[in-house]
């Protein structure tokens, strides 16, 4: 039996998807398959014109409202931008930072995340940082090397009682978004245990044993069991296969069932 979390998380991030009725649609489809379970906390991340629209939809049940992406400021004068403040007066509880899209594809830096994960977790946010290595690290052995970095950077000077808020999201760079990579359960379980170790450096044992560490990168029907049954393994971060109610609920479905066997005495 797990000792480290008593709960799966299995979070969708909807990137830049879907339009106003497209979003609703999808809202609502998984709220209606979805039966309330102890044994997994659903979190949904739609882009954020749409944060408004899904947090009143999700309003009453046991699904979670969670964020892409925000600006670490409470506010002032950034334009384009938006403040943890606005997030929470959406009802997000959640946020997702430091994305390999963000960073490869936005040029944000270590230094810049770490500062949104400490005002996400001043501002009273659960945070979800992302962090995993390039095809070329990986080929290169760096594996190790960048995902140390990248968290003992991003969670510089983060105080030890936030920790609690915190959970780590392994997405290597070139699993995400491509389903013909091979997927590899025992490579995911491998870099999550070197980020556990990491994570007990920086925050003790005891605080680095009860945090939730997810894997992300291609996770579908198919393989969600696989992931979800890896030692380190407390959730999945869904992209493609959140986009279809039916994929994403087979998924939820398959973290509670992988719960309810882990919660079983031996
Ligand atoms: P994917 O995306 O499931 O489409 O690979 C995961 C993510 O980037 O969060």
């Amino acid at each position: 039996m797990k000792t480290h979390t008593s709960q799966k998380f299995v979070v969708g991030n909807w990137k830049m998807h879907t339009t106003s009725s497209e979003a609703e649609h999808l809202a609502k489809g998984i709220i209606e398959g979805f039966d309330r379970s102890e044994h997994v906390t659903v979190i949904l991340c739609p882009p954020f014109p749409y944060l408004a629209l899904v947090g009143e939809m999700l309003k009453g049940t046991q699904i979670a409202l969670g964020a892409q992406n925000m600006y670490p400021d409470k506010e002032g004068a950034f334009t384009g931008e938006v403040s943890p403040t606005m997030l929470l007066d959406l009802g997000c509880k959640y946020v997702i930072l430091g994305h390999s899209e963000r960073r490869h594809k936005l040029g944000e830096s270590d230094a810049f995340i770490n500062q949104k994960v400490e005002c996400a977790l001043s501002a009273g946010l659960n945070a979800i940082l992302c962090v995993g290595e390039t095809l070329e690290q990986r080929n290169a052995k760096q594996t190790q090397a960048v995902l140390d970095s990248q968290l003992s950077q991003g969670l510089a000077n983060v105080p030890p009682e936030f920790f609690s808020r915190l959970s780590v999201a392994y997405e290597p760079v070139w699993a995400i978004g491509n389903s013909l990579h091979h997927e590899n359960p025992q490579q995911a379980q491998d870099a999550l245990l070197l980020i556990r170790k990491k994570l007990s450096q920086i925050c003790g044992d005891f605080r680095a044993q009860q945090m939730i560490v997810q894997y992300g990168g291609s996770v579908e029907p198919e393989n969600a069991t696989a992931y979800l049954g890896q030692h380190d393994i407390d959730g999945v971060l869904i992209g493609g296969a959140s986009l279809k109610a039916d994929k994403f609920l087979a998924i939820v479905h398959a973290a509670i069932a992988e719960n309810e066997a882990e919660m079983q005495p031996v």
